[in-house]
């Protein structure tokens, strides 16, 4: 579904993807794992085209997003939903207006239409009631499940999660992620998780990868994942700090 070929992308002098090779299944849920600042907020945002590689290849649907701009583009953009790093809700706006945006904007659907869409989404990821509620209102285990119901609107063929969980407590992380897999489920998506919950994240993962200065060092199920003999993959699974990367962890 999505081939991403020995992407390369540097900012200024700092290299943060050096040859990237990621096969991501068509119907699976592959989690990204890494250490902050590693650049997985980067390669994701490749895969939506929002950057664009110094080198290498990015296909879906056995096109080069790479190359592609404009009209395009926005049409294989169209089939991607993102739910980004933090939720990026517009606050100023109802919950109703949040879920009902991508639709309002990118389809021809009339009012009711959009209306029956957004109350099924917002009962898909339980919030039937919160339509008028504004985002400053909600708990921040709900706005996550805004930003969900966001993603499924347009019923994408890909969803791509930035840390969807980040900042939740553990029972939280629990709910959201049983909740991106019974709506995986339900609406059939790809999914494209970047996770720093260890060890929650493997519980949903059909396939976990690690990227680690720049590449994909390792690719398996969750139970490869955790048995790996590869000492990178090792240490970050059990909170090991190891060099060759001199990033703090910001996030
Ligand atoms: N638009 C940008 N311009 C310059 N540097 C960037 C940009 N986006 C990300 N970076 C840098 O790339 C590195 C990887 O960032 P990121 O992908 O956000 O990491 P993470 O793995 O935590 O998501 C960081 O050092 C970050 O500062
Ligand atoms: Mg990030």
């Amino acid at each position: 579904m999505i081939e991403i070929k020995e992407l390369y992308k540097s900012f200024g002098k700092q290299q943060v993807l050096k040859g990237v090779s990621l096969v991501i299944n068509e119907g699976e849920v592959t989690a990204v794992i890494g250490r902050s600042g590693g650049g997985k907020s980067v390669l994701l945002k490749h895969i939506v085209g929002l950057l664009k590689p110094d080198r290498g290849s990015i296909f879906i649907k056995g096109q080069d997003i790479t190359k592609l701009k404009g009209i395009k583009l926005d049409e294989i953009r169209a089939d991607i939903g993102v739910v980004f790093q933090g939720g990026a809700l517009f606050d100023s706006m109802t919950v109703y207006d949040n879920v009902a945006f991508p639709l309002a904007e990118k389809t021809k659907l009339n009012k009711k239409e959009i209306y029956e869409r957004v109350i099924k989404a917002l009962s898909d990821v339980g919030l039937q009631g919160m339509e008028y509620k504004y985002p400053a209102e909600l708990s921040g285990g709900m706005r996550k499940r805004v930003a969900l119901a966001r993603a499924l609107i347009a019923h994408p063929k890909i969803i791509l999660f930035d840390e969807p969980t980040t900042g939740l407590d553990p029972i939280l992380v629990r709910s959201i992620h049983k909740l991106i897999r019974d709506t995986q489920k339900q609406y059939g998506f790809t999914g494209l998780i970047i996770s720093h919950e260890i060890p929650e994240i493997f519980e949903i993962s059909d396939r976990v990868a690690m990227l680690h200065n720049g590449k994909i060092v390792e690719v398996g199920t969750p139970e490869e994942i955790q048995k790996s003999d590869n000492i990178v993959v090792k240490n970050f699974i059990m909170g090991i700090e190891n060099g060759g990367n001199n990033e703090e962890r910001t996030s």
